[in-house]
């Protein structure tokens, strides 16, 4: 069996792809351990999105091998085993937050308990009657997150989910990333905000569509010799930069 526990819950190797007639990621190999949160970081531009989408398949890619969860990424059965929370929201506008959550949980197969606990996970319990359009942009974007919350997936895969957030909702978030982790579940989250690589078990560092290097908080603290996390990543670029 390919879907073992011990095996990571995404394994890419030499990952090349190109968007718009340029390469964008170029000979990417990492791997994403089951059960944790790993953080993909880097500039904007740099593929965090496009590395997302291959994941979850929805990403021509140019040549490489993807697996998620044991499974060639896009493969059918994993259609309901991975959450994919894109940048922008996706909510129905013209219906309500409870039914748009409602909506996920059915077609998941989910009770009104889950959809209950999804709302409240990302606080929208006081806005839950509003309808799509009539949310503010940072309620959008919980609103998807709990579209995807709902469905309780084996991993979820979140493009920039706590961006817009005030700094309170923010710890919430990351504390109930934890949470799914510690239950099981496999989260990879991406910002271009280095602080929140506090938070995470592991990080992608990424630049350029090129991965910089994929290691711990503290392994990174410890690389470089640098405590604050955005000093270290700029430390590594220019290190990389002087390499190349
Ligand atoms: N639809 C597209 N067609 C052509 N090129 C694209 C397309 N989407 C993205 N790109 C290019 O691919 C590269 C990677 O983009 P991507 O969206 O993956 O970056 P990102 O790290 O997610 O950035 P951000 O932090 O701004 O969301 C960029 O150079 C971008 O211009
Ligand atoms: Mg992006």
């Amino acid at each position: 069996m390919p879907d073992l526990l011990s095996s990571p819950a995404v394994d890419i190797r030499n990952l090349t792809v190109r968007r718009g007639g340029r390469e964008v990621l170029h000979d990417l190999s990492l791997t994403i351990p089951r059960g944790s949160i790993t953080g993909l970081l880097g500039p904007s531009g740099c593929g965090k999105t496009t590395l997302m989408r291959c994941i979850v398949g929805t990403q021509i890619v140019a040549s490489g091998e993807i697996s998620a969860l044991g499974l060639p990424a896009g493969a059918k059965q994993l259609r309901l085993r991975i959450g994919y929370v894109t940048q922008a929201p996706s909510i129905y506008n013209d219906i309500s937050v409870r039914e748009n959550v409602a909506y996920y949980a059915a077609l998941y197969g989910r009770d009104r308990d889950a959809t209950d606990t999804a709302i409240t996970a990302v606080g929208l319990l006081e806005h839950e009657h509003q309808r799509g359009d009539e949310l503010s942009g940072g309620q959008q974007t919980r609103a998807s997150l709990a579209c995807a919350l709902v469905a309780q997936p084996d991993m979820l895969v979140l493009d920039e989910p706590t961006v817009g957030l005030d700094p309170v909702l923010r710890v919430d978030l990351w504390k109930q990333f934890k949470e799914l982790a510690a239950g099981g579940t496999t989260l990879l989250v991406s910002s271009h905000v280095m602080d929140e690589a506090e938070h995470c078990d592991r990080l992608l560092l990424m630049r350029d569509g090129h991965l910089l290097a994929q290691l711990s908080p503290d392994e990174l603290r410890t690389e470089t010799g640098e405590q604050n996390l955005e000093h270290a990543f700029l430390s590594l670029i220019t290190r990389e930069g002087t390499r190349s």
